[in-house]
């Protein structure tokens, strides 16, 4: 049984897949990784407008102390999904607790926010997941949504997550650096993917194919360097839902 909030509702919806998403999917079979952008994905112009209006503020976002980066500012929200046949169904998930992640040892406890009230954030979430390949993907699960805003370091280190797929979305971003980049989890010498994400662009990988990260963010003269993103996830069973972690 999903365990949602109560006072959530779950919300229903028919997806198509487009020549674009089917493309994504087919590069992930292949490559373990592809990038996207979210005008060919079909998101509304504004999209990045409002989404950044609406979440990447001082209300939404709070700092973890400690943190890794310290000076990141974060917010989550899980998302309980089932697919039946095309239609997938959304809630929100009760638990949004997770230990031991992305080098970071221990429990923490990190800011909700609610998404599925939001169209805009609705379908950005039902569109990442239906990035998945159709033979790859669980018939119900968690999906984690981050909203990062980083200032100097993204991350650390490369690293991986443990979870089934991660996707980056940047919303906005003031100063340069912050290049994403992904090595072979088997040989960690072998860089397969070294790009800038710009506001709109999208990065989706196999987690456990990689070691992924970002380099440092580097302000402009006179500016406070300002990186505003969405890391996703698309969770083992494990993660959540209390079940043994699948392969
Ligand atoms: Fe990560």
């Amino acid at each position: 049984m999903p365990k949602t909030d109560s006072e959530s509702k779950p919300t229903c919806h028919e997806l198509s897949a487009t020549a674009e998403i089917e493309g994504i999917r087919e590069k992930l079979l292949v490559y373990g990784y592809a990038t996207a952008n979210d005008s060919r994905l079909g998101f509304p112009e504004d999209f990045r407008d409002k989404f950044a209006w609406a979440y990447f503020n001082d209300e939404i976002l709070h700092s973890d102390v400690p943190d890794i980066p310290v000076d990141r500012k974060r917010a989550r929200d899980v998302v309980y999904y089932e697919w039946h046949d095309s239609r997938l169904d959304l809630s929100e998930y009760e638990n949004i607790l997770i230990k031991n992640r992305g080098n970071i040892p221990g429990e923490r406890r990190h800011s909700r926010v609610l998404l599925l009230d939001d169209d805009y954030a609705c379908n950005f979430i039902r569109t990442c997941l239906s990035l998945v390949p159709t033979e790859r993907r669980h018939d119900r699960g968690t999906f984690g949504a981050n909203l990062f805003r980083t200032f100097t370091q993204v991350v650390t280190q490369p690293h991986q997550d443990s979870e089934e797929y991660i996707i980056i979305y940047v919303v906005g971003k003031v100063g340069t650096g912050a290049e994403s980049y992904l090595y072979r989890a088997d040989n960690p010498d072998e860089l397969v993917f070294s790009a800038t994400l710009r506001p709109g662009e999208m990065l989706i990988f196999k987690d456990d194919l990689f070691l992924h990260g970002a380099t440092p963010l580097v302000p402009g003269d006179g500016q406070v360097a300002q990186r505003d993103a969405i890391v996703c996830t698309v969770d083992y069973p494990g993660t959540y839902l209390g079940e043994a972690t699948c392969c």
